[in-house]
């Protein structure tokens, strides 16, 4: 028996790395998705096929050992093996449409979607213990992850995060986003590393910022609500303002986002930052000037996806 499930990408829309301090962030799943195919075999051997390679390790490799890229993947398989006593190895195939690396949530989809596929070889899981399951996964290469990311493609939809829990907005949005991509691949944990010396370095500084940025997210929550684009979109550009301040930006994605001043109702980068892409907010009457403004990137418009992770059998 084959077991598929599936899980969206996400955007940052407000509260990235003032997150990490105990500040509030908005999420958004996003129409892109990672799939991930499972299957008991009658071997001792953990194989896992995807575009980032293939893995073929014993079912009980020390977690430590495996490379840091299959190394999620293989903790959820061996964590669910062991749970339901099983003898067996896994066969696991992941199939992505998100772009790895760029703030998009590749790893934290692809966390989800193993977590559930995984479980649905024995039980079907609820969204709660999937998501805990695959945050515990994350946790295995980047520690100090705050939790979002997995949340987001967990639940989708358009989310409120603190790191005591999450509350869906149940929105209905009239706008859709752009994501350009600067194809500059980033590392998050790095990023967060760098962002905790500068408060380090600038106790006042950083702690005044983290105060500005929760107004702007209670006052970007009540644009969000009143579906007011042009407010929503000028919180966006002031969140884009804090996040240069914390040095997280960088020229490629502050051109970016000036490339879009004159079309788009707002934009800032999505993620950690030093790289990855931006997230633009139109509606119709801007969607294809704003695709036009950005044509020398890789970037594509998207809807929000209100399903969160999936199981197909
Ligand atoms: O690069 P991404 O999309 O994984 O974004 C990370 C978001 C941070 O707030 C910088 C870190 C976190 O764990 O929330």
């Amino acid at each position: 028996m084959k077991s598929i499930a599936s899980a969206p990408a996400k955007v940052i829309l407000f509260g990235e790395h003032f997150i990490v301090y105990g500040g509030k962030a908005i999420l958004c799943a996003i129409d892109k998705r990672i799939t991930v195919e499972s299957e008991l075999v009658n071997s001792g051997i953990i194989q896992v096929n995807s575009t980032l390679g293939t893995i073929s390790i014993p079912k009980d490799e020390p977690i430590k050992n495996v490379d840091a890229k299959f190394r999620p993947v293989v903790f959820v398989a061996q964590k669910i093996l062991k749970r339901f006593n099983s003898e067996s190895g896994l066969k696991i195939a992941i199939r992505s449409e998100i772009p790895s690396g760029v703030g998009l949530g590749s790893s934290s989809a692809c966390c989800v979607a193993a977590a559930s596929s995984i479980s649905g070889l024995f039980a079907k899981p609820s969204k709660e213990e999937t998501l805990k399951l695959a945050l515990e996964a994350e946790k295995t290469v980047f520690e100090n992850a705050s939790g979002a990311d997995t949340a987001s493609c967990t639940f989708g939809g358009i989310m409120e995060y603190t790191k005591q829990g999450t509350k869906n907005l149940n929105l209905a949005p009239k706008f859709q986003l752009v994501i350009a991509n600067s194809k500059i691949i980033h590392s998050t944990s790095k990023v967060v590393s760098r962002v905790k010396q500068f408060k380090e370095k600038h106790p006042d500084e950083f702690s005044l910022l983290c105060q500005n940025e929760s107004a702007l997210i209670e006052e970007s929550l009540e644009a969000l609500k009143a579906n007011d684009l042009k407010k929503i979109g000028e919180k966006m550009n002031v969140n884009q303002a804090h996040l240069q301040k914390i040095d997280v930006s960088n020229q490629t994605l502050d051109s970016m986002v000036q490339l879009v001043k004159n079309t788009a109702y707002g934009a800032k980068l999505t993620g950690a930052g030093d790289g990855g892409c931006i997230v633009v907010l139109v509606d119709e009457s801007n969607l294809k000037n704003t695709l036009d403004a950005l044509s020398e990137y890789e970037c594509f418009a998207t809807k929000i996806d209100t399903v969160g992770v999936e199981q197909k059998v």
